[in-house]
């Protein structure tokens, strides 16, 4: 298959285009670096550009004949999208709306779109599964949750389907250390751990520990990126064959509180993360886990690094290798 990836050169779309090139798929990655990185497109045709250059996104489609498009381009740190919703609008939103054009107009109709838990909200129960109600607290949950309503409204009226996958905590790394998790500024919890342990950062700041949870700390669900990547190929198998729109929610479906996720980061890297301990983060929920039956019942996915220490140790290898 020929497949184009936006924003390919990001934390999960690099890991994606790396998979893809292993497959034996040709993919093609646009990017405008905005928060990418070039040489963590190891693999396939890149292109510099903006899902906002309406020119560049008709060249590209008209140099090529795409059989999906995989769609990570992107926001997403959900405290800037609350001081600056418009550019989450415009980027996210707009941004998409040019793909589907152009996909519209040179005839792509399958895609597989980034989507997030964020499009939840405040859980009302957990483990969160599709029925769960939808409720974004905040506008980077907002363009997700409103692009996923648009989707469904394409597949109906122009027969472009697609796959929404709603991820949990993305995190680890490549096993062989070619790649791994590279924000700037990085605000995720496994890597800023692994660099406080490293000496990178003076310490660890625990957002919250008065939250209603065992040990008062917030929980997550920490998903491979390799496991995430492997449900993109199986969303594009499914799509190639003719299989009808669908969302799923990504995770492990265990959930580890942050002080869990220090111990096995200091176990790991043999060396105790400096911590210390603030107030809450702004809209973090205090418990988010997926249920993710559905597509294990679907399509046969299942995750291949469940434990969090095998994530933590691909992450750390790769922060090491940073670090030199
Ligand atoms: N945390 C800390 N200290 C830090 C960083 C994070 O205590 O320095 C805590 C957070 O408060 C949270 C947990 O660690 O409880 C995980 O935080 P991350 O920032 O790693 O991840 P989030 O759960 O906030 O974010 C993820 C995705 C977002 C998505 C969001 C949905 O990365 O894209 O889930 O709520 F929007």
């Amino acid at each position: 298959m020929e497949i184009l990836v936006t924003g390919g050169a990001g934390y999960i779309g690099s890991h994606m285009v790396a998979m893809l090139d292993e497959l034996r798929h040709q993919v093609v990655t646009l990017d405008d670096l905005s928060c990418g990185y070039r040489d963590a497109v190891l693999a396939g045709d890149f292109v510099n550009g903006s899902l906002h250059d309406k020119d560049t996104l008709n060249n590209v489609f008209s140099q090529h004949r795409f059989d999906a498009v995989i769609h990570f381009a992107g926001l997403i740190a959900v405290g800037e999208s609350v001081r600056d919703p418009a550019k989450y609008y415009q980027n996210n939103l707009g941004g998409t709306l040019n793909l589907l054009d152009a996909m519209r107009t040179h005839e792509v109709n399958q895609l597989v779109f980034s989507s997030t838990a964020a499009i939840f909200g405040i859980p009302e129960y957990i483990p969160i599964d599709e029925k769960h109600p939808q409720a974004p607290i905040n506008p980077y949950g907002m363009t997700k949750w409103m692009t996923e309503k648009i989707l469904r409204d394409y597949d109906a009226a122009y027969g472009l389907r697609s796959v929404a996958l709603r991820y949990f905590n993305a995190a680890g790394a490549a096993p062989d250390a070619s790649l791994g998790e590279r924000h700037n500024p990085e605000t995720h919890l496994i890597p800023l751990a692994l660099r406080a342990a490293i000496g990178d950062l003076p310490a660890l700041t625990v957002f919250g520990t008065d939250y209603d949870t065992p040990d008062g700390t917030c929980i997550r669900d920490y998903i491979h990126i390799q496991d995430l990547c492997t449900a993109h190929v199986l969303a594009l198998k499914h799509l190639g064959s003719g299989g009808e729109s669908r969302a799923y929610n990504l995770g492990n479906g265990q959930g580890y509180s942050v002080k869990e996720v220090i111990d096995v980061a200091s176990r790991v890297c043999g060396i105790s993360v400096p911590v210390k301990f603030g107030p809450r983060r702004e809209g973090d929920p205090p418990r988010l886990v997926a249920d993710a039956s559905k597509i294990r019942q679907d399509w046969g996915w299942k995750p291949r690094y469940s434990e969090l220490k095998e994530i933590v140790e691909h992450a750390w290898a790769w922060e090491v290798k940073c670090h030199k």
